[in-house]
């Protein structure tokens, strides 16, 4: 259901338009002439408007070239019905930025289409932007926890990258890659409570501070559990440093009892983290750290993505 704005100066029209429309189970709201319409739209935001192009005080066109000048107005669908003898003026409806156009008499079947058709692009188009935004303030907040430690710079997008490769060729459903792609970008986000001391320090912890360094993964799980949109990122951050062989931490879990999340995690993590320059090593070339993390396998990583996790590397 949505809300339409109809804006129609022939009232037999008009009325028949707003009857077929609401029996397609839609809020109608209506307009004799543009003016109007106008006013209607800045109080009502509707989630689409049908406009006659020839109507008193303000025509389809000007209402158009009004509602386009709103911030409000900018992407909301625009469909005009015109009459035929008005067919030339459908290029300038066009031009202003109109979505569709039906000509009159028109079939209200064809009608019906055209709206479905203009909302379901709508609903579509909003859900991406809001994604892409929510992606965008995750990849700005990984990157600030990732600044204060000098020596993974890059880690966390690198590592979403590898990690979406690997599940896709796991073929994990669409709705956990969606997940993916954001807990990958997440799963050191539990660093933002570790001393940057210790972050950085080259050679060796204490035994102490290795405890602080590995509380990560819990504060991590403890910080997205609090943001209701982020939870399933939870596995993510909880479970990378789980051991296939059980030694791992927090958990201790083995086997398949670590979460996939886990796993996945656990693999990519590596990877990136032997390729790269760190305050304790140098990075190592690609084909030695894939021969330790085949070498690994079962001990530290799920044997079976491993071996998956290679197959994306065939030239190495
Ligand atoms: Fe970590």
């Amino acid at each position: 259901m949505a809300r339409i704005l109809l804006a129609e100066d022939n009232d037999v029209l008009r009325e028949m338009t707003k009857t077929v429309l609401q029996l397609d189970g839609h809020e109608v709201l209506t307009a004799p002439d543009g003016d109007q319409a106008l006013k209607l739209f800045q109080q009502t935001l509707p989630d689409l408007i049908v406009s006659d192009i020839g109507m008193p005080v303000m025509d389809g066109y000007e209402l158009l070239d009004s509602v386009r000048q709103l911030p409000q107005g900018v992407a909301v669908p625009f469909l005009f019905l015109s009459a035929y003898s008005e067919r030339q003026d459908v290029r300038q409806a066009r031009n202003l930025g109109a979505d569709d156009y039906l000509f009159k008499p028109f079939d209200m079947r064809e009608l019906l289409e055209a709206v479905r058709t203009r909302l379901e692009r709508r609903r579509a188009a909003l859900l991406f932007d809001t994604r892409e935004a929510h992606l965008q303030t995750i990849i700005l907040l990984a990157n600030l926890i990732e600044a204060r430690d000098a020596y993974t710079r890059g880690h966390v997008e690198r590592v979403q990258q590898l990690a979406l490769k690997l599940g896709r060729a796991l073929a994990w459903p669409v709705e956990e890659l969606a997940t993916l792609e954001y807990g990958a970008l997440l799963h050191d986000v539990g660093k933002i409570t570790t001393p940057e001391a210790i972050l950085n320090k080259p050679g060796g912890l204490t035994a102490e501070e290795v405890q602080i360094m590995r509380a990560h993964t819990t504060a991590g799980a403890a910080i997205l559990r609090g943001v209701s949109h982020l939870e399933c990122a939870v596995p993510f951050a909880l479970y990378h440093h789980e051991r296939w062989d059980g030694g791992g931490y927090p958990a201790g879990l083995a086997g398949l009892k670590i979460p996939r999340e886990g796993r996945l995690m656990a693999i990519v993590d590596v990877f990136d983290a032997l390729t790269t320059d760190r305050s304790y090593h140098q990075g190592q070339s690609v084909p030695q750290v894939l021969e330790i993390i085949q070498r690994d396998a079962g001990k530290y990583f799920d044997p079976q993505m491993v071996g998956v996790f290679l197959s994306l590397f065939p030239a190495a």
